[in-house]
């Protein structure tokens, strides 16, 4: 019997707050008319303050572990894989596994920018496949918010905060078939965060030099992610033995939908296969891929037997893709 990890539960959280194009407007210059044509965002939504990444998250598990009929303590592992952790140390998954109760959980945090989540599937699954685990909890959560620099427009019209989590559990049909996960260090300094890590511990200086913000170079990683979506999509079926006419619906990190249409066409794949929701969330990093997955399973446009295929870049910069027959 082959045994393959499968996604038993789902489940999303999106903090109330909606920040709109036109609030940005009165914010830095900028139009609705720009955003919505260089990227097709119209809103995003935003954290309160004082409510930190793991509260995202938090929401997010409840609602996966209900789906999935798995009780907290029975869980084996939880990975979260996020660029805002509540603090550098401990992780934010052992602060998660305390609030939710999962006190027989190994935990670690996973790194890879907006990939992290496919990232996170692809780890999790290995413990599935040796036989070492049964349970494991798998989250992308975000407050991209707090790192967004309000002041630069090229940067803050683009980010949201939310989370999403999936539990994924043994399976001897279908489940995630193949992983296709990979990086370009080189290309790191086109997305990053300079401040607060080792290299520019916090001082006066790095916050009058808004190092703790998010940097971007747009148009490379513009071009890195219209490459890297297409191609990782194509690998991942291969290795599974697919063809992009295989699909039934393409889960893409939502970034932009030029980035994503892009990707989608080098597939040949119709619009209507592909899941967008770009529109409502921006971009939620590591979150939006299984907050996307989330909504088009609610909206009955997954059923069992299909081929999906997930698929995400970051900064890093990263990539990462699954294909799955979903079975559950
Ligand atoms: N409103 C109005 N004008 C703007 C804005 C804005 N918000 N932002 C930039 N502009 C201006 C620029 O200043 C520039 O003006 P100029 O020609 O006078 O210099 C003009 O618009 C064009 O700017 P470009 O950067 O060439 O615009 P482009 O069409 O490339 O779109 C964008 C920019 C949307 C950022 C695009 O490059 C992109 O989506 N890149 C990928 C970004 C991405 O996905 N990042 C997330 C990675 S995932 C992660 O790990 C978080």
């Amino acid at each position: 019997m082959v045994r393959k990890a499968t996604i038993t539960g789902l489940g999303k959280y999106l903090p109330p707050r909606i920040l709109s194009n036109e609030d940005l407007e009165d914010m830095v210059d900028t139009s609705d008319e720009w955003i919505t044509s260089r990227t097709g965002i119209k809103e995003r939504r935003i954290a309160a303050e004082n409510v930190p990444t793991s509260e995202l998250a938090l929401n997010a598990a409840r609602d996966a572990l209900k789906d999935a009929g798995v009780k907290a303590y029975e869980l084996d592992l939880i990975i979260v894989a996020t660029v805002t952790p509540d603090m550098n140390f401990p992780a934010t998954a052992c602060i998660l596994q305390d609030k939710l109760g999962a006190k027989n959980a190994a935990t670690f945090d996973l790194e890879a920018g907006c990939s992290g989540f496919v990232y996170g599937l692809g780890v999790g699954s290995q413990f599935i496949e040796t036989g070492m685990y049964d349970n494991i909890l798998v989250i992308g959560a975000e407050t991209l918010s707090k790192i967004t620099d309000w002041e630069d427009r090229s940067t803050c019209v683009l980010f949201g905060d939310g989370a999403g989590a999936a539990v994924i559990q043994p399976t001897d049909k279908g489940g995630m078939l193949a992983f296709d996960m990979g990086a370009k260090g080189s290309g790191g300094s086109s997305l990053y965060m300079p401040g607060g890590g080792s290299l520019n511990p916090a001082t006066e200086k790095t916050i009058n030099e808004k190092l703790h913000y998010i940097k971007m170079e747009g148009n490379q990683v513009y071009k890195f992610a219209v490459k890297r979506m297409g191609q990782a999509s194509f690998d991942v079926l291969k290795k599974a033995g697919l063809k992009p006419e295989d699909i039934d619906l393409l889960v893409p990190h939502q970034a932009n939908t030029r980035i994503v249409y892009a990707a989608a066409r080098r597939l040949k794949l119709d619009k209507e296969k592909v899941y967008v929701n770009l529109p409502k969330y921006g971009n939620t990093s590591s979150a939006s891929v299984p907050i996307a997955l989330v909504e088009a399973v609610e909206k009955g446009l997954v059923k069992n037997g299909d081929i999906i295929v997930l698929v995400a870049f970051g900064a890093g910069l990263t990539w990462a893709a699954t294909v799955m027959e979903w079975n559950r």
